[in-house]
């Protein structure tokens, strides 16, 4: 390994290490909140050390791809101490209520700010998914949630989503001038921001169903140019045919019924020029292997995510063939997998 992968690599492995010790603090929390110690699941050391070293891999990997410029080292940039340590605080304040939630099996749990927006999403968004509060229905949620997935995935996350740009790179090497891209369920733009950072001449429409989610995207890319901004729903998007020349998400199929899957893909197969690619990054699914089962199966039962298992059995591959998508290519890390195809 040459030195500047080792460099790389060293400090994802600390700044993952720092994500997995705000973790640990979790379950204490959870047992002062609920008087209650949740078993540990069967075989935890193994599983706990297949997914580290998983987790190390993708790190590896990921490092090695920003000393090869495949993306540039500035998807690496910290935040400063006094904003993380500020919403980690607010992390542990929210962890209380959340494990009342879990407790009450309520994912239906709505504040007034929430309430607002109700009325204008779809049945199946109504709920708190991951038992999070306020669901994705209000600013507190979207100044929490990039870090709440990142202690989630023990500081993987982000290196997660950006498993969908060495597949991008493969067709457009250069810096994206006269390339149009479209993300849809955006949420808070952190993968927007990356997409930027690899493509820093490429147009990028930024969506999501979630206005207090959008708003929080906007406020974080405020530095960056030639990104837009608009609110919508992946299955029903406000845009003419064959408009863009990438049309992607992150994390988004896993928390949608599979009947709106189809119309998710077949929207962007609609918005896509010809030639264009179609991508996505989300959640192993069980065509992807054996080693991860028991992962696929543990998620569904301590967060709230009601359509997880329906998404494990239905290859997004296989989605992507049937609304006429071309020659797929996927690359999997850790627990995720990028997946791109292409409009003929
Ligand atoms: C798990 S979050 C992922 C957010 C972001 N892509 C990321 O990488 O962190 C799921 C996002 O999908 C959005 N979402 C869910 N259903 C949607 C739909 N039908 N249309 C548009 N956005 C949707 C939510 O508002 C939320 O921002």
């Amino acid at each position: 390994m040459d030195m500047k992968t080792a460099l790389f690599l060293t400090y994802q492995t600390a700044r993952s290490a720092h994500y997995a010790g705000q973790q640990l603090t979790l379950p204490f929390l959870d047992r002062l909140a609920t008087g209650r110690k949740r078993p540990l699941p069967e075989d935890f050391e193994a599983k706990r050390l297949q997914t580290l070293n998983a987790l190390f891999d993708l790190l590896k990997e990921d490092s090695t791809r920003i000393s090869a410029g495949v993306y540039p080292w500035e998807v690496l940039k910290p935040e400063g101490p006094g904003t993380h340590w500020g919403r980690f605080a607010r992390i542990l304040m929210d962890g209380w209520r959340i494990s009342h939630r879990k407790e009450k099996k309520d994912a239906h749990d709505f504040d007034d700010e929430a309430r607002v927006y109700l009325e204008e999403v779809p049945e199946y968004y109504r709920r708190n998914f991951h038992f999070q509060t306020g669901g994705y229905l209000t600013r507190q949620s979207a100044r929490l949630y990039e870090h709440q997935v990142e202690i989630l995935f023990a500081g993987g996350a982000d290196a997660m989503r950006r498993l969908i740009l060495p597949l991008m790179r493969e067709k457009w090497p250069g810096d994206g001038e006269g390339l149009h891209f479209l993300e849809v369920a955006a949420g808070t733009g952190r993968l927007s921001r990356f997409v930027k950072l690899a493509y820093p001449k490429a147009r990028v429409t930024v969506t999501d169903l979630s206005w207090p989610y959008l708003q929080e995207a906007r406020s974080r890319l405020a530095d960056l140019d030639r990104v837009e901004f608009m609110q919508a729903a992946a299955e029903n998007l406000p845009f003419k045919d064959a408009t863009y020349d990438a049309v992607y998400s992150c994390f988004l199929f896993h928390e949608l019924p599979h009947a709106v899957r189809r119309q998710v893909v077949r929207e962007g197969m609609r918005l896509l020029r010809p030639g264009g690619l179609y991508g996505l990054v989300d959640s192993l699914q069980k065509n992807d292997g054996e080693e991860f089962q028991w992962a696929l199966e543990q998620f569904p039962t301590e967060f709230h995510e009601p359509f997880f298992k329906n998404y494990t059995s239905h290859p997004m591959e296989k989605l992507l063939e049937d609304a006429g998508l071309q020659g797929a290519r996927c690359q999997r890390g850790f627990l995720a997998k990028g997946l791109v195809a292409e409009k003929p």
